[in-house]
């Protein structure tokens, strides 16, 4: 059966990887993007939504420069929080379940495991603060809500460490990258499929409040930045390509204004138990991005 999803945040990581995925996987998403929807003008939302007529919708829009938003708090309120409500609301008027897409930075990285979705949440960056915010927004103004807890995400486009790395590869002889912070890189376009997936059951079963409310979805496994960086640079050289060297530092070393948490895993074994998804184990997952992202054009393409 086809879906129709419309998705907030038009040239962001998740929204581009659901409009890639969808064509794939049976679903006709429809990608929203300012100014015909902006989260900081909620009269604009609803109209929106309604002309993509969607049997679900995903807000993935986001205010996402963590450090950028410790000296905007206010703003970063207005889109992750009142916008992310103003979505949930527009798709409850039109009687259509909502997903929202959260973030491991609602906690303060102080447990030594993995966090499950009923551990404490207490976030220290003004992101984080305002993501928290923004799950209890959705969960106030649509009863069916989904919400995704996902991690360090990058993709073959965007803004993201996998880019940036591959950028600095190029440019510097040594780069230093954090090794005190762990955490599970998680893929868009999986992101993406795991979407679908969910909203593929969702639908199929409105009367299941099993299927709502807050889960996990992160790759497979965990490691650290400089652990990842590690992987990025390792990929580069077996593929006869230019690699810095790399160094690894503490996050004292590396002040930035937003504190991180040292330990940001997620479980997503409810995902898996419940929704019956889950994702590769994140090595595999970087592999499929960098040969997307190494690959020469073919000359014949
Ligand atoms: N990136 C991560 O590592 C990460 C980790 C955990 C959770 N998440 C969450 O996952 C979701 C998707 O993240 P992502 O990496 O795909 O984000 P992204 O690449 O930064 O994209 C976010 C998109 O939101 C749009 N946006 C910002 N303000 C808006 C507004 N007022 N109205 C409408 N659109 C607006 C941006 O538009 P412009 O392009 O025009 O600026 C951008 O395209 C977000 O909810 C994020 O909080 C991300």
């Amino acid at each position: 059966m086809s879906i129709r999803i419309a998705v907030t945040g038009k040239h962001g990581q998740v929204a581009r990887a659901l409009t890639e995925a969808g064509p794939l996987l049976d679903a006709v998403v429809i990608p929203l993007s300012r100014p015909e929807l902006d989260l900081e003008a909620p009269e604009t939302i609803e109209p929106a939504l309604r002309r993509a007529a969607p049997d679900i919708v995903v807000n993935a829009a986001a205010y996402t420069a963590v450090d950028q938003a410790e000296g905007e708090p206010q703003k970063a309120i207005a889109i992750n929080a009142t916008g992310a409500g103003a979505v949930a609301a527009a798709a409850r008027a039109l009687a259509v379940p909502v997903i929202q897409l959260s973030t491991d930075y609602v906690f303060d990285g102080s447990k030594t495991s993995a966090y499950v979705e009923e551990d404490r949440v207490a976030p220290f960056s003004a992101y984080g603060v305002s993501k928290l915010a923004g799950e209890h927004a959705v969960a106030a103004a649509n009863g069916e809500h989904v919400i995704l807890r996902t991690a360090w995400v990058y993709a073959p486009f965007g803004k993201n460490f996998v880019r940036t790395m591959l950028a600095l590869a190029q440019s510097r002889d040594e780069v230093r990258v954090v090794a005190d912070q762990h955490g599970c890189p998680t893929y868009a376009p999986e992101i993406a499929v795991a979407i679908i997936g969910v909203a593929r059951n969702i639908l199929s079963n409105r009367s299941e409040p099993l299927l709502r409310g807050i889960f996990h979805l992160a790759g497979n496994g965990e490691t650290s930045w400089a652990h990842l960086a590690a992987a990025i640079f390792a990929f580069l050289a077996k593929q006869g390509l230019r690699k810095p060297v790399l160094t690894p530092i503490t996050s004292a070393e590396y002040p930035t204004p937003a504190r991180r948490p040292a330990n940001s895993r997620l479980d997503c074994g409810k995902l898996a138990r419940v929704h019956g998804i889950k994702l590769p184990f994140w090595h595999d997952s970087l592999g499929i991005c960098l040969e997307r992202l190494t690959k020469k054009p073919n000359p014949e393409e």
